[in-house]
């Protein structure tokens, strides 16, 4: 969450733990920009077994991790910059304005701006900032503050210490979804819409350079719509998995759809509904508390980017031209990778980018 300072490392590692697949991208940093040395994308759940998101115990993070690093060959201990991230209830970011105030007064005055906005309790709060920029006419400054608890922290360095990793830097998602968009796209103007579509939830940023920051979490993803799949096409959640991958929100050519017609397809909304509802519902909030609606684009990323039929889906219902997020414009692709731009990445490749 630190501005963006020199950076001294030579070769950075980026790891984006999430709830169903651990990712891990390792950079080397260039004069300009960085190449991708090498990465992993491995689920701690195996495949074909059912994942339930509040059944998920943190031991299994260590030997994931332990692998991943075997297999990209990276010692634990020789890593030279690591950035990781958290997210969840206990993560919070919210652009505030104040009066200006200098360096030294500033942070004790934003704790306490803190917890009005935030709601985690004082003692339990840490607290980071960013100066976004100081008004010229009024002198006001907007500041970005991002608030995570200790305990989410404490659990979080501790997964990590399992397979004998200490982070340098740990952000939160929804900043990390910011950064990874702002280091990797080319925008000046504008307000865009970026969607983390992971498996339990989903990261919305509402973000442009010269525009409010805003972010939510919506508690869909992945997860959701295997249970979609599962109900309308009666099938075991491994076989659902299985289409949900090959088919994504599209029938089987070779199978069309048999709708079962049960009291749960009535009353329960498709999750792509329930996810749009949620960007059009954000949205309008925008418009209203940011005065901006210069909306230009939906970007996709995460596992759940690549579910086929989603981004038509997303367009044509949220009326904004809609695409899926590839966040290599500054990082090198060696031949082998070339054909493997993955939107999964985008949290890790965001975070291996970030200065200490
Ligand atoms: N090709 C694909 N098509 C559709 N869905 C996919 C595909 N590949 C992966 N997924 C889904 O993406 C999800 C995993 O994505 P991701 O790694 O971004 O989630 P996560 O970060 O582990 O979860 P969360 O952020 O919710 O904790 C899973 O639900 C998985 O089924
Ligand atoms: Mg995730």
């Amino acid at each position: 969450m630190k501005k963006q300072k020199s950076l001294k490392f030579k070769e950075s590692v980026g790891i984006d733990l999430g709830s169903h697949s651990v990712k891990v991208v390792h950079l080397k940093r260039l004069n300009e920009g960085f190449k991708l040395l090498n990465y992993e994308i491995r689920p701690t759940v195996a495949h074909g077994v059912e994942y339930i998101p509040g059944d998920l115990r943190p031991e299994r993070y260590g030997p994931v991790l332990v692998d991943i690093f075997k297999t990209l060959r990276i010692n634990p201990k020789r890593v030279q910059h690591l950035v990781t991230s958290v997210g969840g209830d206990n993560t919070s970011i919210k652009q505030i304005k104040t009066i200006f105030l200098p360096d030294e007064e500033l942070e004790s005055a934003l704790f306490f701006e803190a917890k009005k906005h935030i709601a985690i309790s004082g003692s339990d709060m840490v607290l980071d900032y960013q100066v976004l920029s100081v008004e010229e006419k009024t002198n006001n400054m907007n500041i970005l503050l991002g608030a995570t608890s200790k305990e989410l922290i404490n659990e979080h360095t501790n997964i990590l210490q399992t397979a004998g990793l200490a982070p340098n830097l740990v952000d939160i998602d929804s900043l990390a979804v910011a950064n990874s968009f702002m280091l990797n796209a080319y925008v000046e103007e504008g307000v865009y819409v970026l969607l983390n579509l992971g498996a339990h939830r989903t990261n919305m940023v509402i973000w442009g350079p010269e525009a409010r920051f805003f972010s939510r979490d919506i508690p869909f993803g992945g997860y959701n719509f295997t249970r979609d799949i599962m109900r309308k096409r009666s099938m075991e959640w491994e076989q659902a998995e299985n289409y949900k991958l090959e088919f994504g929100l599209l029938d089987d050519p070779n199978n069309p759809e048999v709708r079962t017609l049960s009291m749960l397809d009535i009353t329960e909304k498709p999750t792509e509904e329930a996810i749009v509802e949620e960007i059009r519902r954000s949205l309008r909030f925008y418009v209203k508390e940011a005065g901006n609606s210069d909306f230009r684009k939906v970007y996709l990323m995460g596992g759940t980017a690549k579910l086929k039929g989603l981004t038509e889906f997303i367009a044509e219902k949220v009326n904004l031209p809609t695409e899926v997020f590839l966040p290599f414009i500054n990082v090198e692709m060696p031949e082998k990778f070339i054909d493997k731009k993955d939107p999964q990445l985008a949290l890790a490749v965001g975070l291996a980018m970030r200065a200490e």
